[in-house]
């Protein structure tokens, strides 16, 4: 977030010796995007934030991908993932990964236990969470979180995941590097402009910082790390000789921050507008966008679900979390369901829906698309709740024609 902010102790100068008011001499770290160049914060550490004493691996499972070869549109029932009745599983290490190339790994997790502390070395992470409210402790500070939310941790911040309310159900955009609100909404200063969807009243960040108790902060701390390794991802578990949560504070423009759809203001119209209209996010070769409940448009004679498309450029994800869309309804699009509509593929409604939409007054649909501007492969782990004959539910033969997946 490119917003100064300050949380408790930080001295008047930078990078000179700082004696926090406990007694305890501080450390300054300085965590920043593009080594010095880009966005970043100064946080003081009462233990020193480099002093390991341990590192093993992590076993991320089965982390194998496949293309989407032949090429066809898909449909990922999620929750198939997560049987009921299974309990202990985390958001952090109980993730599938669903689809994912170079730029960006979406994987969906469905959690009733606290999380280990945790980094995402590779790239932000952007946490959508379906169902449940959460708490997420991070260096910077604690968040709140709840239905509805796009959480948004940057690269390398050290936190955990905490269930506050039953099961937390969350879909999770990892990218390669880092997310940013879209161009078109800022000012060149980074203002959000008049008549963006967004603004500054709309993002929550840390309200206080964190300590742990001072006899935990002596202990011996392991962190879960996921960081480039042989062909992609890997994982390490590596152990602090204190506990990260010793900062005494901090101040910058890098830290976790949450909003949440409810919050989105699209733009409608007297036809319908491109999807980019609902654009609440961008990283490096994808886009995000939220598609939320609106009045539609108000042309009389208007097609009120999305035209036929064909996204040349971009393989296109739509996560579905309020039940089917009047677009797609009848082919099975249930809460969590993904569908892939890879490039070189068009895609739209259903024909019923596409001729039942001119009257429609307002929709109730709710949807988080990621747009990848290069191909998407599929997650081997993933393709135990792949419905195989998603493809043919426009000409209508699924269930009848033989499949072959
Ligand atoms: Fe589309």
């Amino acid at each position: 977030m490119p917003y100064y902010r300050r949380l408790g102790e930080v001295p008047d100068e930078r990078h000179v010796a700082f004696t926090a008011a406990s007694g305890e001499q501080c450390f300054e770290e300085f965590i920043g995007e593009e080594g010095f160049s880009g966005t970043g914060s100064l946080l003081y550490h009462v233990g020193v934030p480099s002093s390991l004493v341990d590192s093993q691996p992590w076993d991320l499972g089965d982390q194998r991908l496949r293309a989407n070869d032949p090429l066809k549109p898909r449909h990922l029932r999620l929750p198939e993932l997560f049987p009921d009745g299974v309990t202990g599983r985390d958001a952090v290490r109980s993730r599938v990964t669903a689809l994912a190339n170079s730029d960006v790994r979406l994987a969906y997790v469905v959690a009733d236990a606290e999380s280990p502390l945790y980094c995402n070395a590779i790239g932000d992470e952007i946490v959508y969470l379906e169902a449940g409210s959460a708490r997420v402790d991070t260096i910077f500070g604690s968040l709140d979180v709840r239905q509805g939310d796009n959480v948004v941790i940057p690269r390398a911040t050290i936190h955990r995941w905490i269930p506050t309310s039953g099961e937390l159900r969350a879909y999770v955009v990892e990218a390669a590097g880092h997310v940013r609100p879209p161009a078109k909404y800022l000012t060149r200063y980074g203002q959000f402009l008049e008549g963006s969807p967004l603004n500054e009243r709309d993002m929550r960040g840390p309200e206080s910082i964190l300590l742990a108790d001072r006899a935990d902060r002596e202990r011996d701390t392991d962190v879960y790390v996921k960081h480039r390794g042989d062909g992609g991802v890997s994982g390490s578990v590596v152990t602090y000789d204190h506990h990260p949560f010793d900062v005494v504070g901090w101040d910058g423009c890098l830290y976790p921050y949450a909003f949440n759809y409810r919050n989105f203001s699209p733009v409608t119209g007297k036809v319908i507008q491109p999807p980019s209209t609902y654009q609440i996010l961008e990283g490096d070769n994808f886009v995000v966008c939220n598609f939320v409940p609106r009045k539609l448009e108000y042309h009389p004679q208007a097609i009120t679900v999305p035209y036929y498309h064909s996204n040349v450029d971009s393989d296109e994800v739509m996560f579905y979390y309020a039940g089917e869309t009047a677009a797609r309804k009848g082919t099975g699009i249930g809460n969590a369901s993904i569908t892939l509509h890879p490039a070189g593929y068009t895609h739209g409604p259903t024909r019923r829906a596409y001729l039942d939409s001119v009257g429609a007054t307002e929709s109730r649909e709710m949807a988080f698309m990621v747009d990848t501007f290069r191909p998407l492969q599929v997650a081997e782990a993933a393709l135990a709740c792949d419905q195989h004959d998603y493809a043919w539910t426009w000409s209508g033969r699924h269930g009848a024609k033989e499949d072959r997946a």
